[in-house]
């Protein structure tokens, strides 16, 4: 396994810059989830760690060695894609050792590693299959062990269940999170489900138009954005933001720091219902979630999310607090001045 290190990388396709100036260390069996807006770069970026791109100034480091020059096949990673080509005329067994065949692998060393692989990722009764006779999720299983078989240094996953129905995606994120800790491997992983990004991450990496914005451990990027947009793209539903004026005047907020242009707060932050000196908001809609649901209020033009357990009726009249504890100021630019969380949470990391 590796450590995986992004230099400075910069990538233009043309006249557009995609990739803008990326630095990012990854140490060795960290799970880094990739995330930003279609378009932004994510895919571009892995394709330049694997050697699919050429940069057009920076480096790729790989376990200390400068790789940048190197060929895809000599970095000794694995990438799985969205959409997964498997050998059709190839069993999955044929399929697994394709790769390892084409690197002259003693045929001995083959049958240990498909077989290893296919406990892992539970496809040994498929292995005389051929792929038409799969389901979508086993197809993406194969796809994940031929990755597996060659122990590269590291993987590169590119939205690689985005294909798969949400309870497959479901399942295969628990398989992800075993494959990960038996492995201990070094994995970059690029996806749109918030679910995949907050639960297999050690760190997340939030990328908006080839810059990155801020990374960090999934709590951190929840509980302490760098600046509005990573608010905003961290968590579901999105989080409230309210602009400075709205919040004085309905005296929402005690009082704001100099400079502060919008005041954010989550769902689980806004109150209903309850606190002295709150708004007066209409329930406009409820969405039932199960166990909870999303509450969606209006305060004259202001609207704003609340989640909770015993929803009010759509169209009650209530109040609405916010919880001081879960504050985010931003300045005019979008970025951070504050969380009222900051000083708790530094309190505890304190040994
Ligand atoms: N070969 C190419 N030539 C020109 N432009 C390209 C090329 N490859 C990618 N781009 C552009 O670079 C930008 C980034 O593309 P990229 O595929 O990295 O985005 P992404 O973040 O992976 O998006 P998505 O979430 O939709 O997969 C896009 O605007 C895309 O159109
Ligand atoms: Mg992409």
């Amino acid at each position: 396994m590796a450590t995986l290190s992004v230099q400075s990388v910069k990538k233009s396709h043309g006249a557009a810059t995609i990739l803008k100036g990326i630095s990012l260390d990854i140490a060795d069996g960290e799970f880094l989830v990739l995330v930003g807006p279609s378009g932004c770069g994510k895919s571009t970026l892995l394709r330049c760690i694997a050697g699919l791109e050429e940069l057009d100034s920076g480096a790729i480091v790989i376990d200390g060695a400068n790789v940048t020059q190197s060929e895809p096949r000599d970095r000794d990673l694995a990438m799985v894609f969205q959409s997964y080509a498997l050998y059709p005329h190839l069993t999955v067994r044929e399929n697994l050792a394709f790769g390892l065949k084409m690197r002259k692998t003693p045929p001995s060393e083959i049958v240990t590693r498909v077989a290893e692989a296919a406990r892992m990722l539970e496809i040994e009764p498929l292995l005389d299959r051929l792929p038409k006779n799969l389901s979508g999720g086993q197809r993406q299983r194969v796809a994940m062990g031929r990755a597996v078989v060659r122990r590269p240094k590291a993987f590169l996953f590119d939205e690689p269940l985005s294909n798969l129905d949400a309870s497959l995606r479901g399942q295969m994120r628990i398989e992800l999170m075993r494959l990960h800790r038996q492995l201990s491997a070094t994995m970059i992983y690029v996806t749109h489900d918030q679910v995949e990004a907050m639960t297999l991450a050690t760190r997340i990496a939030v990328m908006k138009a080839g810059e990155l914005q801020q990374v960090g451990t999934p709590d951190e990027l929840y509980q302490h954005p760098a600046n509005q947009f990573v608010a905003k793209f961290i968590g579901t539903p999105e989080m409230n933001l309210i602009p400075a004026d709205d919040a004085r005047k309905l005296a929402l907020v005690h009082s704001l720091p100099d400079g502060t242009a919008q005041v954010g707060v989550r769902a689980e932050d806004v109150h209903v219902g309850h606190g002295v000196g709150a708004a007066d908001a209409m329930v406009e809609v409820v969405e039932h979630l199960g166990w909870e649901a999303l509450v969606h209020l209006r305060i004259g033009a202001l609207a704003l999310v609340a989640r909770m357990k015993d929803p009010p009726a759509v169209g009650a009249r209530t109040s609405i607090t916010l919880d001081a504890a879960g504050l985010h100021f931003f300045d005019g630019t979008g970025a951070r001045i504050f969380s009222s969380n900051d000083r708790a949470s530094a309190q505890r990391a304190r040994p």
